[in-house]
């Protein structure tokens, strides 16, 4: 591993709703600073507090309170301002950040399953954000199973949920096309297991992809 802290590095956690993503982020979290890294864990949408007050307005609601063009531009609004306030500073400092979501989340939601909109959420986040994650774990698993996981939490925060098991199945096909089409940053995880053989296969990747990365 290389020299806890030396280099930051940006990790992102991607996949269909309930899948265990959020479980996954604060378990790598956990297993990095027990390495000796410094992290900071966040996630999207929101990770700084003007982002989660624009959270509130995307997770909530009737499914179609907003079209999916607002909320490119939502999300987008979000993500500019958790990258100034959070991940940039992070960063800087030379800690390694992992968020729970990022850019491909709205490229697979807002892009391919909600609308055919891919090109407008390329060309936005080229113009606004222009950052990707260094390694991304794209949690995959079986959406009817995802869905109850997700659903049974009673968050409150179920919009996305709302649309449906044919929804989170076009998303976990729109997940793969990307995982397929960007094998150099994507990696696609298993989510079908108990969360620690999940999290042991997720650290040791992490770990090795630390070691083998050029130096920055
Ligand atoms: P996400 O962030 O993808 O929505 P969470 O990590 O919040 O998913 O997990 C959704 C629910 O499923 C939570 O109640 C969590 O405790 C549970 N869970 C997470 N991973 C697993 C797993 N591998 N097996 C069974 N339940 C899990
Ligand atoms: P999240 O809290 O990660 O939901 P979950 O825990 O259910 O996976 O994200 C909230 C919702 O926002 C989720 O349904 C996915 C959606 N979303 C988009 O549609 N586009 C985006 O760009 C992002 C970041 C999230």
């Amino acid at each position: 591993m290389t020299t806890a802290g030396a280099t930051g590095a940006f990790i992102s956690f991607e996949g269909i709703d309930g899948s265990g993503k959020s479980t996954q982020a604060r378990a790598l979290a956990e297993g990095l600073r027990a390495a000796g890294h410094r992290v900071t864990l966040t996630r999207e949408p929101g990770g700084a507090p003007g982002a989660e007050e624009i959270r509130r307005l995307l997770v909530s609601g009737a499914a179609e309170r907003w079209s999916p063009e607002t909320e490119i531009l939502l999300f987008n609004a979000a993500r500019r301002d958790h990258l100034e306030r959070t991940i940039r500073p992070a960063l800087g400092r030379g800690e390694i950040v992992i968020t729970d979501r990022f850019v491909d989340s709205t490229r697979v939601y807002q892009g391919a399953a909600r609308a055919d909109l891919r090109a407008l959420a390329d060309a936005l986040h080229d113009l606004v954000i222009a950052v990707e994650p260094d390694l991304t774990f794209v949690i995959d698993m079986d959406p009817g199973i995802a869905l109850a996981r997700g659903l049974a939490r009673g968050t409150g925060e179920d919009r996305f949920e709302d649309l449906g098991l044919a929804f989170q199945t076009r998303l976990r096909a729109g997940f793969r096309d990307l995982a397929e089409a960007n094998p150099a940053r994507l990696r696609l995880i298993d989510g079908d297991r108990p969360a620690a053989a999940i999290s042991a296969e997720i650290i040791a990747q992490t770990q090795d992809w630390l070691t083998r990365r050029p130096a920055s």
